[in-house]
């Protein structure tokens, strides 16, 4: 028996628990990037957050909750805000890192679990979570929920873009809308400003997957 067998060195998990997605699939999150794109992993910024961007809609400092390889906070970052992507898989941090080194980009990634964020000791004025919320059951929303509230200002702002159930070609993990609003509720510290239907582009959709993107005020 090898001297690590038992370890946390041989848990792919890291000492965390499973996420229900993990352990739906079996595998890590960090499995998804090592053969190739994730089916997610499109190369570039997701349209929607492009034009949220241009419209000015990133302040202060910027957590990207679940960044992957990072399209999304490098085009943030790039527009000269301290950007913050956090991820668990250490690939696609690794491939976010590279990008950010070979475009001349200044950002920072970290691997952190999004359910434990109050550890990174740091508030934000902007929170993204694109594609990650969608992926969380029932109860570990609440948590996850709880975990945002306590990284994000009183008065910042949350986007959150999620696959809807809004069809036809839906994404895997359609929401309904009453599902964002009972996660994100006042008793919560938390206020839905807007919620709008999108698209998430995909490697296999060709004008992208059914979404909601949702503006959600931190009280
Ligand atoms: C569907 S992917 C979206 C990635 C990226 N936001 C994008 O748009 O390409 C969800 C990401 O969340 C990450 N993730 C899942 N559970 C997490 C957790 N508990 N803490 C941090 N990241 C997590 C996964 O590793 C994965 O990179």
């Amino acid at each position: 028996m090898s001297e690590r067998s038992g370890t946390l060195a041989d848990d792919p998990f890291g000492g965390r628990r499973p996420t229900s997605h993990e352990r739906m699939t079996g595998l890590p999150w960090d499995a998804s990037y090592r053969d190739g794109p994730a089916p997610w992993d499109i190369g570039r910024p997701q349209p929607a957050i492009v034009r949220l961007a241009s419209a000015g809609g990133f302040a202060g400092a910027v957590l990207d909750a679940g960044c992957g390889t990072g399209e999304n906070a490098l085009h943030v970052a790039a527009l000269g805000l301290s950007v913050l992507g956090v991820d668990v898989a250490e690939t696609a941090l690794a491939i976010a890192r590279e990008k950010a080194g070979h475009r001349g980009i200044e950002v920072a990634f970290a691997a952190a679990d999004v359910f434990q964020l109050g550890r990174l000791g740091r508030m934000f004025e902007t929170v993204l979570d694109c594609g990650l919320f969608h992926t969380f059951d029932g109860d570990e929303r609440t948590g996850y929920v709880a975990s945002l509230a306590s990284v994000t200002e009183h008065g910042g702002t949350l986007y959150v873009l999620c696959f809807s159930d809004a069809g036809p070609d839906t994404g895997p993990h359609p929401i309904r809308r009453e599902e964002l609003r009972a996660a994100f509720n006042p008793g919560k510290g938390w206020n839905v400003a807007a919620l709008e239907p999108d698209r998430i582009q995909t490697r296999f959709h060709d004008d992208g997957a059914p979404a909601w993107f949702a503006t959600i005020k931190r009280i």
